[in-house]
């Protein structure tokens, strides 16, 4: 059964690149490969299968955990996102560590009385992003308060850095180091030693060796995209060694429609582009519906035949236009590619981002998840 849209994965590129990050790290760091959102749009199950070498896997939610011990996955999963108070339950039933942040989780959890099986979890702690964490300021209090409940286990401690992959000065990722070993003397001045210290996402898994503790926790660049340009440019002019990362994804569709449209033609919704000469039109069935993001219209190319070919018109929900004068032989249901390698030519994650306004790490995660995945 032949589909119109969907996604190639190369076989050997994830555990690959995940070996290639692991150089960058001690021998005997933890790796945990983030597979949140889909795996970064290229489809959980099968990417679980293919990084054999993670020693744990990160998510973002009790459900992305509990599919992961559905799929039969039996390595330690972090949840990295927030889990319902009322279903912390579940969480600690599929045997999923929590990572920790606000005094109701603890509550939750310690109302739950584990005290055969402790639930581990992981304080994270929020030294400059904002986001997510507790303030170092609070570290003392929430310790106090996790020793003295039974049943819950502090494993780990994480942070997560704000800028390390947006900029060639990364003065501030340095304060957020010191931040962080703030807390972890706070932690250990209240006799707790957690054994999983995770703070180094991809850019500072490659950047910044004094990030890795005792685990890494890279998504990015297991599929083979680099975090930024800035991130590579810190890579080379500090003399650190580059990993040589491949891309996992083709993202492919097949043209439905070809057809030959005089000068002055309009194209697409809106009427926003008018052919200047007789043109060779094809049809693609893919659209915004599918990640193929509105701001590609009029702007982007995919491959046909090798060749690149105008996106004309503006993107659809479920229809694309492309020009296909200058290319000679295409027929009904070639291949196009979106996203990645027709003989010579590339669209690459980067290229898209460009165009659409955005980072490659959008451009794939948002590529739907209804669209078939195959590992080539
Ligand atoms: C908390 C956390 N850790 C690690 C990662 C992985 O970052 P990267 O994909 O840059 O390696 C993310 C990604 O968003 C994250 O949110």
């Amino acid at each position: 059964m032949s589909s119109l849209v969907w996604v190639e994965l190369d076989s050997k590129a994830p555990d690959y690149n995940l070996k290639e990050l692991r150089r960058s790290a001690d021998k005997d760091t933890l790796f945990c490969a983030v597979v949140k959102s889909n795996a970064y749009g290229h489809g959980t199950a099968l990417m679980l299968k293919l990084l054999p070498s993670a020693d744990w896997f990160a998510v973002n939610s009790i459900e992305e955990g509990q599919e992961l011990r559905a799929l039969g996955v039996k390595k330690p999963v972090l949840i990295l996102g927030h889990v319902p108070i009322d279903r912390i339950n579940e969480a600690v039933q599929a045997d999923l560590q929590l990572t920790i942040y606000n005094k109701e989780s603890i509550e939750a959890l310690a109302r739950l009385n584990l005290y055969k099986k402790p639930a581990r979890v992981h304080l994270k702690i929020d030294t400059g992003t904002g986001r997510q964490g507790v303030l170092l300021e609070e570290v003392n209090d929430f310790v106090t308060d996790l020793k003295r409940r039974e049943g819950i286990i502090l494993e780990g401690v994480s942070t997560h850095f704000a800028n390390i992959e947006d900029t060639l000065n990364h003065d501030y990722a340095v304060k957020q180091l010191v931040v962080f070993k703030d807390a972890l003397k706070i932690i250990k001045g209240q006799g707790i030693d957690p054994q999983i210290i995770h703070t180094a996402c991809t850019a500072a898994v490659i950047l910044f060796p004094e990030t890795h503790f005792t685990m890494i926790r890279s998504g990015i660049g297991l599929y083979g995209l680099w975090p930024s340009r800035e991130t590579y440019l810190s890579t080379i002019m500090g003399h650190r060694r580059a990993p040589d990362l491949r891309p996992v994804l083709t993202w492919k569709t097949k043209i439905i429609q070809i057809k030959t449209v005089p000068e002055g033609s309009n194209v697409g919704y809106g009427c926003t582009y008018k052919t200047t000469r007789e043109t060779r039109l094809a049809v693609l069935p893919v659209g915004y519906a599918d990640g193929y993001d509105r701001a590609l219209g009029n702007v982007a190319y995919v491959l046909v035949k090798g060749k690149r070919a105008p996106v004309i018109g503006r993107i659809c929900m479920n229809h694309t236009m492309i020009d296909v004068t200058d290319i000679p032989g295409v027929e009904l249901e070639n291949e196009a590619v979106l996203l990645g390698n027709s003989d010579h030519e590339s669209i690459t994650a980067e290229t898209m981002a460009g165009w659409a306004g955005t980072i490659n790490y959008e451009v794939v995660t948002r590529i739907s998840p209804l669209l078939e995945r195959r590992v080539v």
